[in-house]
């Protein structure tokens, strides 16, 4: 093969499931391959997981066969370190700890002295590890994502040391695995693995508080956000330990800030070996095939008339919706003054928090003792809306985020006080229906504005560009879209709006919007980086 990086052989060194998919994907990409493992009982493993899928990739029309055995005869398995001699490029994917892998990174350049050494710690710094060498200079990072053979993007890490020549040479590398390059500084979780935490820490949060259970996370992710995996399956992809490991790095870089903590359900789930896909077991039970979901109810929906309150988005949303259904209905984009005749209101100030009570104060007042009240929970509990009208009762909650036509289900919730059975009403949208615990934003408005927010700190920090860490998102974890494309298409106040209702809600710091939203919220753009 002929290269302008004058990579030809490729060493991975620790066979696990990404050394085993970045060993696959150099293969198919035509560079002959040492894989190595420290432990030789885990080399057969691999090369039967490599045989598997790919296999599987030629079934499914991907690859022809004789391209499979070509790119199995290019690997070799090895689990002695001098086998690497011939390398020109080590990448390390051993698991996720510093002294381990400075051991190795200093064993390495014994074994390869003049190969590039690559580290694909999701997590942990570049600059330490290459600290372990004599040639720190030939140390990067490319950080590959599982499934290492499917996911397009690599993150290439510069650290300081870094020869600026040894990045170049590997983003032409990653292009030659058929793969997209982004360059990213060496911080803490790169772009991807620090803008994707709170996915995962927000999801841990909410089955932590008794609120929802796991499934029902997936299932508001997958269906209500159109991303290709919910926080726990994608745990249970990664490794629950690796995740774990990322968490504890990500907080102890961060000098213990509250945003990074990990949770004791990771803790637990590790202790008791539940490591995801890898061990059958994590969140789900990979031994068995999965259930089918159970579908979601979708009651008959009431026949109205119905209202829409609120000068957003969203009200314009549920307004066009309801009309297009057939359904009478009134908009009202400032609180009403007079006698409302309506069977249910939805209220849809999902932005501003005082704007919205001085809607629901007005709706309770000028609506009949029946009328439902549906306030829209993204930005408050149903419990607070209901703390702030005569007949908390009648009040229930929904939490989503506009456009209403990305959305396949509605997440709703309710309060103590509630007697009114919101569903009919609520169905009268056309989406199916899933309830949710009683804090602002539901889930996945939830997840997203955190995930948004930790990419606006980011951004603010300086780690990439906002073009760059919506590519990363978008090919790193196969997000529907990037951070500042989905606020685009959301709304900036929107989620302003779901972090100033947790802030309230829980007390905490962490649900801060970060100077660059506040920003954005303010001006309608985004600071120029
Ligand atoms: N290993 C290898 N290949 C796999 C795989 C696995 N575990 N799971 C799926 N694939 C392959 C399939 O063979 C298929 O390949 P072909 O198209 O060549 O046939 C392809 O992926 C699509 O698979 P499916 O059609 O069966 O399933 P899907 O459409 O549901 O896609 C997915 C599967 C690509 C994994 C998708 O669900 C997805 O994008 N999930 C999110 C994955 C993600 O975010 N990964 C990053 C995690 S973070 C990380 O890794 C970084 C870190 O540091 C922790």
């Amino acid at each position: 093969m002929s290269t302008t990086h004058g990579i030809r052989t490729v060493g991975v060194c620790g066979a696990g499931t990404m050394g085993a998919g970045i060993a696959q994907a150099c293969a198919a990409a035509g560079f002959s391959v040492v894989l190595y493992d420290a432990f030789p009982e885990v080399l057969p493993k691999a090369m039967a997981r490599i045989e598997q899928d790919t296999e599987r990739q030629v079934r499914r029309g991907r690859l022809r066969e004789e391209q499979r055995a070509e790119a199995l005869k290019r690997l070799q398995t090895t689990s002695e370190l001098t086998s690497l001699a011939r390398c020109d490029l080590v990448v390390e994917a051993a698991p996720e700890d510093l002294a381990l892998k400075k051991d190795l990174f200093g064993k390495l350049s014994a074994a390869a002295p003049s190969a590039i050494l690559a580290t694909n710690t999701s997590s942990l710094s570049v600059a330490e590890i290459a600290s372990a060498t004599p040639k720190p200079a030939l140390v990067a990072g490319l950080h590959f994502f599982n499934p290492a053979p499917v996911m397009p993007l690599v993150e290439v890490v510069q650290a300081p040391q870094t020869e600026p020549e040894v990045i170049g040479r590997l983003v032409e590398f990653t292009r030659d695995l058929g793969k997209t390059p982004i360059v990213v500084r060496d911080s803490p979780g790169f772009v991807v693995n620090r803008v994707n935490r709170p996915f995962y820490s927000e999801a841990l949060r909410l089955v932590g508080e008794g609120q929802v259970d796991y499934q029902t996370v997936d299932r508001a992710a997958r269906e209500a956000g159109g991303f290709p995996m919910g926080p726990f399956q994608l745990m249970d992809l990664v490794g629950i330990d690796v995740s774990y490991a990322v968490s504890l790095s990500l907080y102890q870089a961060f000098f213990g800030e509250a945003r990074f903590r990990p949770h004791p359900l990771q803790r637990q789930m590790v202790l008791q070996g539940r490591l995801g896909r890898k061990t059958g077991r994590g969140f789900y039970d990979y031994q068995q095939p999965p259930p089918e979901p159970e579908p979601l109810p979708l009651p008959r929906p009431h026949p109205g008339p119905y209202a829409v309150a609120g000068d957003t988005q969203l009200a314009r949303d549920i307004f066009e919706r309801l009309w297009q259904r057939g359904f009478e209905v009134t908009q009202l984009t400032s609180p009403p003054e007079g006698p409302l005749p309506v069977a249910a209101i939805f209220e849809a100030e999902a932005e501003d928090r005082t704007r919205k009570r001085s809607f629901l104060t007005a709706l309770d007042r000028w609506t009949g003792e029946d009328a439902v009240l549906l306030a829209a929970c993204t930005n408050a509990s149903s419990a607070e809306c209901a703390s702030w009208v005569r007949r908390p009762g009648r009040l229930a909650g929904y939490a989503t985020l506009p456009p209403l036509q990305d959305r396949k289900l509605l997440e709703w919730t309710s309060h103590e006080l509630a007697r009114a059975d919101p569903t009919p009403y609520l169905a009268a949208l056309g989406l199916p229906l899933l309830r949710v615990g009683d804090a602002p934003g539901g889930v996945f408005p939830r997840l997203l504005a955190a995930v948004v927010n930790e990419a606006a700190l980011a951004v603010d920090e300086r780690i990439a560009s906002p073009t760059d860490v919506d590519l990363a998102m978008r090919l790193g974890v196969n997000h529907p879209f990037g951070p500042f494309q989905w606020a685009e298409r959301v709304g900036v106040q929107a989620l302003a709006g779901v972090l100033d209702g947790l802030r309230d809600y829980y007390g905490e710091e962490r649900y801060r919007a970060a100077p660059g939203l506040r920003r954005a919220c303010w001006l309608g753009r985004w600071p120029q980086r």
